[in-house]
Protein backbone atom coordinates (compact mmCIF):
# COMPACT_ATOMS: atom_id res chain seq x y z
CA UNK A 1 0.00 0.00 0.00
CA UNK A 2 1.43 3.65 -1.00
CA UNK A 3 0.74 6.30 1.64
CA UNK A 4 1.98 10.01 1.37
CA UNK A 5 0.99 13.09 0.65
CA UNK A 6 -2.76 13.50 0.01
CA UNK A 7 -2.79 17.20 -0.41
CA UNK A 8 -0.90 20.41 0.29
CA UNK A 9 -2.08 23.82 1.00
CA UNK A 10 0.19 26.74 2.04
CA UNK A 11 -0.55 30.44 3.71
CA UNK A 12 1.80 32.80 4.07
CA UNK A 13 1.18 36.60 5.49
CA UNK A 14 -0.71 39.16 3.51
CA UNK A 15 2.52 41.62 3.81
CA UNK A 16 6.04 41.49 2.49
CA UNK A 17 9.47 43.90 2.58
CA UNK A 18 11.14 44.21 -1.10
CA UNK A 19 14.94 43.01 -0.07
CA UNK A 20 15.97 46.18 -2.24
CA UNK A 21 14.15 48.30 0.57
CA UNK A 22 16.00 46.07 3.06
CA UNK A 23 19.33 46.80 1.42
CA UNK A 24 18.76 50.29 1.24
CA UNK A 25 18.31 50.70 5.17
CA UNK A 26 20.95 48.76 5.63
CA UNK A 27 23.68 50.08 3.14
CA UNK A 28 24.21 47.44 1.73
CA UNK A 29 24.04 46.66 -2.41
CA UNK A 30 20.60 45.09 -3.10
CA UNK A 31 22.28 42.16 -5.19
CA UNK A 32 24.07 40.56 -2.21
CA UNK A 33 19.90 39.30 -1.44
CA UNK A 34 19.18 38.97 -4.57
CA UNK A 35 21.84 37.15 -6.05
CA UNK A 36 24.48 36.66 -2.77
CA UNK A 37 21.58 34.80 -1.09
CA UNK A 38 18.78 34.47 -3.68
CA UNK A 39 16.18 35.92 -1.85
CA UNK A 40 13.90 38.48 -3.34
CA UNK A 41 10.95 39.34 -0.65
CA UNK A 42 10.63 38.45 2.79
CA UNK A 43 7.09 37.80 4.17
CA UNK A 44 6.25 40.07 7.77
CA UNK A 45 3.17 38.60 9.73
CA UNK A 46 1.06 41.59 10.91
CA UNK A 47 0.31 41.68 14.87
CA UNK A 48 -2.69 39.48 14.49
CA UNK A 49 -1.36 36.52 12.74
CA UNK A 50 0.69 33.79 14.61
CA UNK A 51 1.71 30.24 14.47
CA UNK A 52 -2.21 29.36 15.03
CA UNK A 53 -3.52 31.72 12.78
CA UNK A 54 -1.06 30.54 9.95
CA UNK A 55 -1.32 27.01 10.49
CA UNK A 56 -5.68 27.39 10.44
CA UNK A 57 -5.26 29.61 7.16
CA UNK A 58 -3.30 27.00 5.76
CA UNK A 59 -5.15 23.93 6.86
CA UNK A 60 -8.81 25.82 5.91
CA UNK A 61 -8.75 25.27 2.33
CA UNK A 62 -8.85 21.41 2.70
CA UNK A 63 -11.53 21.77 5.31
CA UNK A 64 -13.68 23.30 3.07
CA UNK A 65 -13.01 20.47 0.20
CA UNK A 66 -14.24 17.80 2.92
CA UNK A 67 -10.69 16.34 3.29
CA UNK A 68 -10.22 16.66 6.96
CA UNK A 69 -13.05 14.40 7.84
CA UNK A 70 -11.21 11.36 8.39
CA UNK A 71 -8.14 12.69 10.07
CA UNK A 72 -7.67 11.52 13.50
CA UNK A 73 -4.05 12.66 14.35
CA UNK A 74 -3.16 16.12 14.19
CA UNK A 75 0.54 16.99 14.13
CA UNK A 76 1.42 20.65 14.52
CA UNK A 77 5.57 21.49 13.27
CA UNK A 78 7.00 24.46 14.96
CA UNK A 79 9.76 26.68 16.58
CA UNK A 80 7.46 29.46 17.25
CA UNK A 81 5.63 27.62 20.15
CA UNK A 82 3.04 30.07 21.69
CA UNK A 83 2.27 28.03 24.75
CA UNK A 84 4.99 26.17 27.14
CA UNK A 85 2.06 23.39 27.95
CA UNK A 86 -0.89 23.78 25.24
CA UNK A 87 -0.33 22.76 21.96
CA UNK A 88 -0.70 25.19 19.22
CA UNK A 89 -2.94 22.33 17.07
CA UNK A 90 -5.46 22.51 19.81
CA UNK A 91 -6.41 25.60 18.98
CA UNK A 92 -6.33 24.92 15.29
CA UNK A 93 -8.53 22.02 15.71
CA UNK A 94 -10.94 24.34 17.65
CA UNK A 95 -10.93 27.16 14.67
CA UNK A 96 -11.30 24.38 11.97
CA UNK A 97 -14.45 22.42 14.17
CA UNK A 98 -12.64 18.94 13.75
CA UNK A 99 -13.53 15.62 15.17
CA UNK A 100 -13.05 15.08 18.80
CA UNK A 101 -11.90 11.91 17.76
CA UNK A 102 -8.29 13.14 17.07
CA UNK A 103 -4.85 12.60 18.47
CA UNK A 104 -3.52 16.38 18.67
CA UNK A 105 0.21 17.09 19.20
CA UNK A 106 2.88 19.84 19.10
CA UNK A 107 6.42 18.74 17.74
CA UNK A 108 9.27 20.18 18.02
CA UNK A 109 13.31 20.13 16.43
CA UNK A 110 13.88 23.17 14.41
CA UNK A 111 13.09 23.48 10.96
CA UNK A 112 12.62 19.35 10.94
CA UNK A 113 10.18 18.66 12.49
CA UNK A 114 7.41 18.96 10.20
CA UNK A 115 9.23 15.68 8.36
CA UNK A 116 9.38 13.94 11.99
CA UNK A 117 5.53 14.43 11.80
CA UNK A 118 5.11 13.36 8.35
CA UNK A 119 7.09 9.63 8.81
CA UNK A 120 4.77 9.65 12.47
CA UNK A 121 1.68 10.63 10.02
CA UNK A 122 2.94 7.17 7.65
CA UNK A 123 3.25 5.29 10.32
CA UNK A 124 -0.23 5.78 12.22
CA UNK A 125 -2.11 5.74 8.14
CA UNK A 126 -0.07 2.48 8.12
CA UNK A 127 -1.71 1.20 11.18
CA UNK A 128 -4.92 2.57 10.24
CA UNK A 129 -5.44 2.59 6.70
CA UNK A 130 -8.71 4.24 6.25
CA UNK A 131 -7.97 7.03 8.14
CA UNK A 132 -6.09 10.14 7.70
CA UNK A 133 -3.44 12.33 9.72
CA UNK A 134 -3.02 16.11 9.01
CA UNK A 135 0.55 17.57 9.27
CA UNK A 136 0.82 21.16 9.63
CA UNK A 137 4.07 23.05 9.98
CA UNK A 138 4.13 26.91 10.68
CA UNK A 139 6.53 29.35 11.80
CA UNK A 140 7.93 32.52 11.72
CA UNK A 141 11.49 33.20 11.22
CA UNK A 142 12.68 36.46 13.45
CA UNK A 143 16.74 37.69 13.19
CA UNK A 144 17.42 40.67 14.91
CA UNK A 145 17.28 43.76 12.95
CA UNK A 146 20.51 44.79 11.29
CA UNK A 147 21.76 41.17 11.52
CA UNK A 148 23.26 38.58 8.94
CA UNK A 149 20.35 36.55 9.34
CA UNK A 150 17.73 39.67 8.88
CA UNK A 151 17.16 39.21 5.44
CA UNK A 152 16.30 35.43 5.35
CA UNK A 153 12.84 36.28 7.51
CA UNK A 154 10.00 35.25 6.26
CA UNK A 155 6.59 33.65 7.46
CA UNK A 156 4.47 30.91 6.56
CA UNK A 157 2.31 27.52 7.16
CA UNK A 158 1.62 24.52 5.45
CA UNK A 159 -1.03 22.44 5.85
CA UNK A 160 -0.62 18.23 4.58
CA UNK A 161 -2.89 15.41 4.84
CA UNK A 162 -1.57 12.37 4.97
CA UNK A 163 -2.95 8.85 3.99
CA UNK A 164 -3.05 5.69 1.62
CA UNK A 165 -3.20 6.02 -2.15
CA UNK A 166 -2.48 9.78 -2.23
CA UNK A 167 -3.04 11.57 -4.92
CA UNK A 168 0.11 13.60 -4.78
CA UNK A 169 3.24 12.35 -3.72
CA UNK A 170 3.56 8.75 -2.41
CA UNK A 171 6.95 8.44 -0.09
CA UNK A 172 9.27 5.56 -0.05
CA UNK A 173 9.95 3.36 2.98
CA UNK A 174 13.72 3.88 2.77
CA UNK A 175 15.00 7.18 4.50
CA UNK A 176 18.72 8.03 6.19
CA UNK A 177 18.95 10.03 9.18
CA UNK A 178 21.70 12.12 11.29
CA UNK A 179 21.63 13.62 14.62
CA UNK A 180 24.16 15.11 16.21
CA UNK A 181 24.42 17.81 19.31
CA UNK A 182 25.53 21.19 17.90
CA UNK A 183 24.79 24.77 18.22
CA UNK A 184 24.39 26.66 14.73
CA UNK A 185 21.16 27.68 15.70
CA UNK A 186 19.25 28.37 18.85
CA UNK A 187 16.42 30.45 20.26
CA UNK A 188 16.38 30.22 24.27
CA UNK A 189 12.80 30.42 25.89
CA UNK A 190 13.37 34.48 27.18
CA UNK A 191 14.43 35.75 23.71
CA UNK A 192 11.82 36.35 20.33
CA UNK A 193 14.93 36.59 18.00
CA UNK A 194 16.99 33.18 16.83
CA UNK A 195 20.43 33.39 17.95
CA UNK A 196 22.99 31.92 15.08
CA UNK A 197 26.76 31.24 14.16
CA UNK A 198 25.49 31.86 10.41
CA UNK A 199 28.29 30.21 8.75
CA UNK A 200 29.19 26.89 10.56
CA UNK A 201 25.34 26.48 9.95
CA UNK A 202 25.74 25.99 6.64
CA UNK A 203 28.17 23.76 7.04
CA UNK A 204 26.14 21.75 9.85
CA UNK A 205 23.69 21.59 7.04
CA UNK A 206 26.04 19.98 4.23
CA UNK A 207 27.69 17.95 6.88
CA UNK A 208 24.18 16.18 7.98
CA UNK A 209 22.85 16.05 4.06
CA UNK A 210 26.17 14.23 2.88
CA UNK A 211 25.70 11.85 6.12
CA UNK A 212 22.08 11.51 5.41
CA UNK A 213 22.21 10.82 1.69
CA UNK A 214 25.10 8.30 2.29
CA UNK A 215 22.94 6.09 4.19
CA UNK A 216 20.22 6.41 2.01
CA UNK A 217 22.22 5.61 -1.02
CA UNK A 218 23.42 2.62 0.77
CA UNK A 219 19.76 1.24 1.65
CA UNK A 220 18.35 1.84 -1.95
CA UNK A 221 20.96 2.13 -4.28
CA UNK A 222 20.04 4.48 -5.86
CA UNK A 223 22.27 7.32 -6.76
CA UNK A 224 22.15 11.36 -7.67
CA UNK A 225 21.25 10.62 -10.96
CA UNK A 226 17.94 8.73 -10.22
CA UNK A 227 16.33 11.47 -9.43
CA UNK A 228 14.31 14.12 -11.36
CA UNK A 229 13.73 16.57 -8.79
CA UNK A 230 14.94 17.81 -5.46
CA UNK A 231 13.31 19.49 -2.44
CA UNK A 232 15.63 21.02 -0.12
CA UNK A 233 15.13 22.68 3.11
CA UNK A 234 15.47 26.56 1.94
CA UNK A 235 16.64 29.01 4.64
CA UNK A 236 17.28 30.88 1.58
CA UNK A 237 17.30 29.49 -1.87
CA UNK A 238 20.92 30.09 -2.57
CA UNK A 239 21.96 27.36 0.68
CA UNK A 240 19.41 24.68 -1.39
CA UNK A 241 21.48 24.87 -4.65
CA UNK A 242 24.99 25.09 -2.86
CA UNK A 243 24.63 22.07 -0.69
CA UNK A 244 23.35 20.43 -4.08
CA UNK A 245 26.69 21.20 -5.88
CA UNK A 246 28.67 20.06 -2.78
CA UNK A 247 26.82 16.83 -2.63
CA UNK A 248 27.46 16.31 -6.28
CA UNK A 249 30.65 17.03 -6.27
CA UNK A 250 31.23 14.60 -3.03
CA UNK A 251 29.75 11.54 -4.90
CA UNK A 252 31.22 12.23 -8.19
CA UNK A 253 27.77 13.29 -9.87
CA UNK A 254 28.30 15.42 -12.94
CA UNK A 255 26.59 18.67 -12.79
CA UNK A 256 25.91 21.95 -14.34
CA UNK A 257 24.14 24.77 -13.86
CA UNK A 258 21.91 24.00 -16.48
CA UNK A 259 20.73 21.15 -14.67
CA UNK A 260 20.82 22.26 -11.23
CA UNK A 261 18.25 24.66 -12.87
CA UNK A 262 16.22 21.33 -13.66
CA UNK A 263 16.42 20.07 -10.37
CA UNK A 264 15.69 22.93 -8.45
CA UNK A 265 14.48 26.17 -9.75
CA UNK A 266 10.58 24.66 -9.52
CA UNK A 267 11.27 23.99 -5.98
CA UNK A 268 12.62 27.69 -5.16
CA UNK A 269 9.80 29.90 -6.66
CA UNK A 270 7.92 30.67 -3.79
CA UNK A 271 10.88 30.82 -0.77
CA UNK A 272 12.27 33.47 -2.78
CA UNK A 273 9.28 35.35 -2.47
CA UNK A 274 8.32 34.05 0.79
CA UNK A 275 11.64 33.91 3.02
CA UNK A 276 12.58 31.20 4.96
CA UNK A 277 9.59 29.25 6.89
CA UNK A 278 11.23 27.26 9.15
CA UNK A 279 9.15 23.50 9.63
CA UNK A 280 7.51 24.43 6.53
CA UNK A 281 10.07 25.39 3.90
CA UNK A 282 10.76 22.52 2.50
CA UNK A 283 7.28 21.88 1.92
CA UNK A 284 6.55 24.82 0.80
CA UNK A 285 9.11 24.23 -1.95
CA UNK A 286 7.03 20.81 -2.64
CA UNK A 287 3.97 23.04 -3.26
CA UNK A 288 6.13 25.07 -5.47
CA UNK A 289 7.41 22.41 -7.43
CA UNK A 290 4.01 20.48 -7.76
CA UNK A 291 2.21 23.76 -8.49
CA UNK A 292 4.53 25.67 -10.83
CA UNK A 293 6.30 22.53 -13.05
CA UNK A 294 5.16 23.40 -16.59
CA UNK A 295 6.33 19.56 -17.19
CA UNK A 296 4.01 16.66 -15.96
CA UNK A 297 5.89 15.12 -13.04
CA UNK A 298 3.53 12.54 -12.71
CA UNK A 299 5.89 9.07 -12.21
CA UNK A 300 8.96 11.21 -11.31
CA UNK A 301 10.64 10.13 -8.05
CA UNK A 302 11.84 13.61 -6.01
CA UNK A 303 14.55 13.55 -3.49
CA UNK A 304 13.69 15.43 0.02
CA UNK A 305 16.65 16.90 2.26
CA UNK A 306 15.08 18.34 5.77
CA UNK A 307 17.31 19.69 7.85
CA UNK A 308 16.85 21.41 11.47
CA UNK A 309 19.41 23.11 13.46
CA UNK A 310 20.83 21.49 16.72
CA UNK A 311 20.51 19.31 14.32
CA UNK A 312 18.66 16.85 12.82
CA UNK A 313 18.82 15.84 8.93
CA UNK A 314 16.78 13.78 6.95
CA UNK A 315 16.84 12.24 3.52
CA UNK A 316 14.00 10.50 1.70
CA UNK A 317 12.26 9.94 -1.12
CA UNK A 318 8.83 9.82 -3.03
CA UNK A 319 7.10 9.58 -6.81
CA UNK A 320 4.49 12.26 -7.82
CA UNK A 321 1.04 10.53 -8.63
CA UNK A 322 -0.96 10.44 -11.86
CA UNK A 323 -3.41 13.39 -12.07
CA UNK A 324 -2.00 15.02 -9.22
CA UNK A 325 -2.52 18.60 -11.22
CA UNK A 326 -5.98 18.38 -9.99
CA UNK A 327 -5.48 18.18 -6.23
CA UNK A 328 -2.65 20.72 -6.09
CA UNK A 329 -3.97 24.57 -4.81
CA UNK A 330 -1.96 26.35 -7.30
CA UNK A 331 -4.49 28.90 -8.53
CA UNK A 332 -5.22 29.55 -4.25
CA UNK A 333 -1.40 29.75 -3.98
CA UNK A 334 -0.26 31.88 -6.79
CA UNK A 335 -3.77 34.70 -5.97
CA UNK A 336 -2.16 34.59 -2.47
CA UNK A 337 0.98 35.51 -3.35
CA UNK A 338 0.38 37.62 -6.57
CA UNK A 339 -2.10 39.89 -3.79
CA UNK A 340 0.31 40.68 -0.81
CA UNK A 341 0.28 44.23 0.56
CA UNK A 342 4.40 45.88 0.50
CA UNK A 343 5.84 47.31 3.30
CA UNK A 344 7.87 50.87 4.03
CA UNK A 345 10.84 50.04 5.75
CA UNK A 346 9.35 51.73 8.09
CA UNK A 347 6.20 49.77 8.48
CA UNK A 348 8.32 46.72 8.93
CA UNK A 349 10.43 48.06 11.81
CA UNK A 350 7.29 49.29 13.79
CA UNK A 351 5.35 45.84 13.34
CA UNK A 352 8.69 44.31 13.88
CA UNK A 353 8.32 45.94 16.86
CA UNK A 354 5.40 45.60 18.20
CA UNK A 355 5.74 42.48 19.56
CA UNK A 356 3.58 40.76 21.73
CA UNK A 357 2.64 41.72 24.84
CA UNK A 358 4.42 39.40 27.83
CA UNK A 359 2.88 41.21 31.05
CA UNK A 360 -0.20 39.55 31.34
CA UNK A 361 -2.62 42.25 30.92
CA UNK A 362 -5.38 42.51 28.59
CA UNK A 363 -4.95 43.59 24.96
CA UNK A 364 -7.03 43.76 21.36
CA UNK A 365 -5.05 43.68 18.58
CA UNK A 366 -5.55 45.96 15.60
CA UNK A 367 -6.99 43.98 12.29
CA UNK A 368 -4.50 43.85 9.70
CA UNK A 369 -5.23 42.30 6.20
CA UNK A 370 -5.43 38.32 7.42
CA UNK A 371 -6.50 34.87 5.88
CA UNK A 372 -9.96 33.31 7.48
CA UNK A 373 -8.66 33.65 11.05
CA UNK A 374 -6.60 36.12 13.07
CA UNK A 375 -5.42 36.68 16.84
CA UNK A 376 -7.63 39.11 18.06
CA UNK A 377 -6.15 40.01 21.65
CA UNK A 378 -4.91 38.21 25.04
CA UNK A 379 -7.24 38.18 27.90
CA UNK A 380 -7.07 36.53 31.42
CA UNK A 381 -3.68 35.44 29.79
CA UNK A 382 -5.70 33.78 27.25
CA UNK A 383 -5.20 34.21 23.82
CA UNK A 384 -7.96 35.01 21.60
CA UNK A 385 -8.64 34.43 17.90
CA UNK A 386 -11.65 35.06 15.63
CA UNK A 387 -13.23 33.74 12.69
CA UNK A 388 -14.07 35.69 9.86
CA UNK A 389 -15.79 33.20 7.88
CA UNK A 390 -19.81 33.42 7.77
P1 LIG B 1 26.39 37.18 5.50
O1 LIG B 1 27.55 36.59 6.23
O2 LIG B 1 26.03 38.57 5.81
O3 LIG B 1 26.56 37.05 3.95
O4 LIG B 1 25.10 36.26 5.70
P2 LIG B 1 27.90 36.88 3.06
O5 LIG B 1 28.80 38.02 3.29
O6 LIG B 1 28.43 35.47 3.24
O7 LIG B 1 27.22 37.02 1.63
C1 LIG B 1 26.32 36.07 1.20
C2 LIG B 1 26.66 35.76 -0.24
O8 LIG B 1 26.35 36.93 -1.01
C3 LIG B 1 28.13 35.44 -0.50
O9 LIG B 1 28.19 34.47 -1.50
C4 LIG B 1 28.67 36.75 -1.07
O10 LIG B 1 29.81 36.60 -1.90
C5 LIG B 1 27.47 37.23 -1.86
P3 LIG B 1 28.97 33.09 -1.22
O11 LIG B 1 30.35 33.43 -0.84
O12 LIG B 1 28.24 32.43 -0.04
O13 LIG B 1 28.83 32.33 -2.50
N1 LIG B 1 27.46 38.67 -2.11
C6 LIG B 1 27.07 39.21 -3.28
N2 LIG B 1 26.65 38.65 -4.43
C7 LIG B 1 26.30 39.47 -5.46
N3 LIG B 1 26.40 40.82 -5.37
C8 LIG B 1 26.82 41.43 -4.25
C9 LIG B 1 27.16 40.61 -3.13
N4 LIG B 1 27.62 40.87 -1.88
C10 LIG B 1 27.79 39.67 -1.27
N5 LIG B 1 26.89 42.76 -4.18
C11 LIG B 1 24.50 34.04 6.38
C12 LIG B 1 25.02 34.90 5.26
C13 LIG B 1 24.17 32.64 5.90
C14 LIG B 1 25.54 33.94 7.49
C15 LIG B 1 23.23 34.71 6.96
O14 LIG B 1 22.24 34.82 5.95
C16 LIG B 1 22.62 34.00 8.15
O15 LIG B 1 23.11 34.08 9.28
N6 LIG B 1 21.47 33.32 7.94
C17 LIG B 1 20.74 32.64 8.99
C18 LIG B 1 21.27 31.22 9.20
C19 LIG B 1 20.96 30.33 8.03
O16 LIG B 1 20.05 30.56 7.27
N7 LIG B 1 21.69 29.19 7.94
C20 LIG B 1 21.47 28.23 6.89
C21 LIG B 1 21.79 26.80 7.31
S1 LIG B 1 21.05 26.39 8.90
C22 LIG B 1 19.37 26.10 8.50
O17 LIG B 1 19.01 26.02 7.37
C23 LIG B 1 18.41 26.01 9.64
C24 LIG B 1 17.50 27.21 9.84
O18 LIG B 1 16.49 27.21 8.86
C25 LIG B 1 16.90 27.20 11.23
C26 LIG B 1 16.26 25.93 11.78
O19 LIG B 1 16.60 24.80 11.51
O20 LIG B 1 15.37 26.12 12.62
C27 LIG B 1 18.24 28.53 9.71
Amino acid sequence: MDIGIDRISFYTSNYFVDLKTLASARSVEADKYYVGIGQEKMGIPPPDEDVVTLGASAAWPLKRDGELDDVELLLFATESGIDQSKAAGIYVHGLLEMSPRCRTVELKQACYSATAGLQLAIGFVARNPGKKALVIASDIARYELGSPGEATQGCGAVAMVVSANPRLVAIDPECGYYTEDVMDFWRPNYRSEALVDGKYSTMVYIHALIESWRQYAALTGRSLAGFDRFCYHIPFTKMAEKAHEKLCRKFNEPLDSERVRILLDESLRYSRITGNCYTGSMYVGLASLLDTAREDLAGKRIGFYSYGSGCVGEFFSGTVQPGYRDFCCAEAHHNLLANRAELTYQQYEDIFNYGVPTDGGEYVFPQYKTGPFRFSGISQHKREYESLME
